[in-house]
């Protein structure tokens, strides 16, 4: 596995590689766990040349937000990427990617980021938006690889390649979990004991609303409020940052529950915030 710090470098290594040869690429901020590297087994499956980005993005954090404090492992990772059949790890500085006179960036539509991790994380997606614009552009892959677990993000960047004709075509990849069901995330090592223990608490609420789904109820509203419910009933030390039934194609609230919905929810524990959700057919 090569490691390629700078642009002109990965341009290089991949000059040889077109047209002929199919790039996957795996964005993501590093610090890899299982649903990192589920990602890479995808693409290692599918394409010729596998490129993972490893980038903790400092345009899509907000004020007061964990950049600083981002869990990083440069070793680790690598070595993990490694072992997933990964064939460039591309892990640029900010500087690389943010010269000095940085000026442009892309903007997403309204009615997908003013709700849910949009309104709690003003700004986000919009350095999501052009922190893979700008890794599309660098490395040209034909596919790219995306968690479900970051739902709105995948639904973000589906858009945004349709709207703006990027020419890659997007995988979205279901959610790896531990085996109580707490979806992995890089921002599980900042849960204490306790905080691991009542995070279960999200996914165990988001079932609760499935077997809902399943009995009959179709009323979105009473889903929402029994779900909150649930919740409160759970434990303490949760504080809730959204519950909601959403369309899974545009994030909108479904007015009748039939079709593909997810149930989709964030909440605090602590100062670590944890997002889940489940999608289903109804
Ligand atoms: P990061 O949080 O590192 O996640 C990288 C990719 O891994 C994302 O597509 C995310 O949805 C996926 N992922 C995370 N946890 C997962 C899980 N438990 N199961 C399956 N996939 C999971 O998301 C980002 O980085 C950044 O916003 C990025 C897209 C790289 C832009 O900076």
């Amino acid at each position: 596995m090569k490691v390629v710090r700078t642009i002109k470098e990965i341009r290089e290594a991949l000059a040889p590689c077109r047209p002929s040869k199919t790039v996957g690429l795996v964005p993501t901020m590093g610090y890899f766990h299982v649903g990192h590297l589920s990602l890479m087994a995808h693409a290692r499956k599918e394409c010729d040349l596998v490129v993972t980005s490893l980038f903790v993005n400092p345009t899509q954090f907000g004020q007061g937000e964990d950049f600083e404090s981002y869990p990083r492992d440069e070793k680790r990772d690598f070595k993990l990427a490694r072992d997933a059949g990964v064939d460039i790890i591309f892990t640029p500085g900010a500087d690389e990617m943010y010269e000095d006179d940085f000026g442009f960036y892309v903007q997403a539509p309204e009615e997908l980021t003013n709700r849910l991790c949009g309104a709690s994380r003003p700004g986000h997606f919009q350095g999501v938006a052009t922190v893979v614009t700008k890794l599309f552009n660098i490395i040209q892959p034909q596919r790219a690889y995306f968690g479900q677990k970051d739902l709105q993000q995948l639904v973000v960047i589906k858009r945004m390649v349709k709207d703006l004709n990027q020419p890659v075509e997007v995988v979205g990849l279901p959610i790896i979990r531990e085996a109580d069901g707490l979806a992995l995330s890089s921002r599980n090592v900042y849960l204490s004991p306790d905080e691991r223990h009542n995070a279960l608490a999200l996914y165990q609420t988001l079932r609760f609303g499935r077997e809902l789904l399943d009995k009959g109820l179709r009323n979105t509203e009473e889903l929402k409020t029994r779900m909150k419910e649930f919740l409160k009933t759970q434990n303490s030390g949760i504080r809730l940052d959204y519950l909601e039934v959403l369309n899974v194609e545009n994030l909108s609230t479904p007015k009748t529950l039939a079709g593909s919905i997810a149930l989709a929810g964030a909440i605090w524990l602590g100062k670590t915030r944890l997002i889940d959700n489940i999608i289903l057919e109804v």
